[in-house]
């Protein structure tokens, strides 16, 4: 079975609607066919300064939402990344091999960079996408599930491994970046012309916020001065965010919402699309409470997964670490 891997940063408070569309549920979907592994990247989350005591609870929320959204640790490895160390060991043997200017040309790095006083943009969040490498190629994946904005990282990821395997011997399979076109970009909804981003808590929703403060965004979400409910990326982003949103929760297609309704205002539009958001929400944040209210199980399963993950990470590596000219020992 072809395998999959990917990963979810646990720096806030829940996860959000662009996270959900664009990559997780896509997660869910490929354990079916797929040997997949999921990982929450908490040595990705101290590219910035975190808060331990909240670093450690956001991971344990983190492993209970994708738990409740359908992730099933028997037949995933759903794992937490600190737990196993080959991913920063791998990480610094990508580093080595990553050229100084060839890191900074990632386009992430420079906008997240952007927003923070020089003096507090970490080294490590330069290095960020090259960790990001060795996650995938430590598991041979064939495939990664993510948004739009993942694409640039997943080419680095190719590159490298192409560079190792010519330079050493075959070793990494070259991962394909698996992005769903429809739902690979989900925007804010105070400005659709921006992705939807946890740095903007007005314009986003929250798996676990509350469920009517949700429909409340939704239904003040920017759209335009046109009354007609279409879809035009183009003229009318607000509507047609909400659109994929709508369609991506009902499972009905674009062209059958707008025909449906056809001579309504956006009002009524956006009233149905916030409840269709409280019903789809509401199990999850029940879900959610119960794994987090089993403390042992919800250890059990990181265990577990860790284990799982270790065993695959460990024979990936040894086999770097001796083509590289590392001495064996023990
Ligand atoms: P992160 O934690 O920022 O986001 C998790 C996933 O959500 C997707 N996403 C979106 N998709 C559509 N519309 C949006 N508005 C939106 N916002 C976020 C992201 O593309 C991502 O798939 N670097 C990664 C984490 C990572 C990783 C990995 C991913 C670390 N190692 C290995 C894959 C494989 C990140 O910061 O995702």
């Amino acid at each position: 079975r072809p395998r999959v891997l990917s990963g979810i940063q646990p720096t806030a408070d829940s996860f959000h609607l662009g996270n959900y569309l664009g990559a997780l549920r896509q997660w869910v979907a490929l354990q079916d066919d797929h040997d997949a592994f999921y990982c929450v990247v908490d040595l990705h989350a101290i590219t910035v300064e975190q808060n331990p005591a909240e670093l450690r609870q956001r991971t344990r929320v983190s492993v209970a939402q994708l738990l409740a959204l359908g992730i099933d640790p028997e037949r995933s490895t759903l794992f937490v990344q600190s737990h196993v160390p080959e991913h920063a060991q791998l990480g610094w043997v990508m580093q080595c091999l990553t050229g100084f200017g060839e890191a900074g040309r990632m386009t992430q790095f420079k906008d997240k960079s952007a927003r923070q006083a020089a003096e507090h943009v970490s080294v490590g969040l330069f290095t960020y996408p090259i960790l990001q490498a060795a996650d995938i190629l430590l598991y041979q994946a064939n495939r990664v599930p993510v948004g739009e904005d993942q694409r640039q990282h997943l080419e680095l990821t190719r590159d490298l491994a192409n560079r190792f395997n010519s330079r050493y011997s075959p070793t990494f399979t070259l991962p394909e970046a698996h992005i769903v076109k429809g739902t690979a970009k989900i925007y804010d909804l105070q400005d659709p012309a921006a992705k939807m981003s946890k740095s903007v808590p007005a314009g986003m929703i929250e798996l676990l916020a509350d469920p009517k403060a949700s429909a409340k965004k939704i239904r003040s979400a920017v759209t335009d001065t046109e009354r007609e409910i279409r879809f035009d990326a183009e003229h009318k982003a607000g509507i047609s965010n909400l659109l994929t949103i709508y369609s991506s929760l009902t499972g009905k297609t674009v062209a059958e919402l707008e025909t449906q309704y056809a001579g309504q205002g956006y009002g009524d539009f956006k009233k149905d699309l916030g409840e269709v958001v409280i019903e789809w929400v509401t199990p999850i944040q029940d879900k959610v409470k119960s794994y987090l209210d089993d403390k042992a199980e919800l250890d059990k399963i990181m265990q577990r997964g860790a284990e799982r993950a270790r065993h695959v990470a460990a024979r990936t590596l040894a086999k770097v670490y001796k083509k590289i000219g590392f001495l064996p020992h023990g």
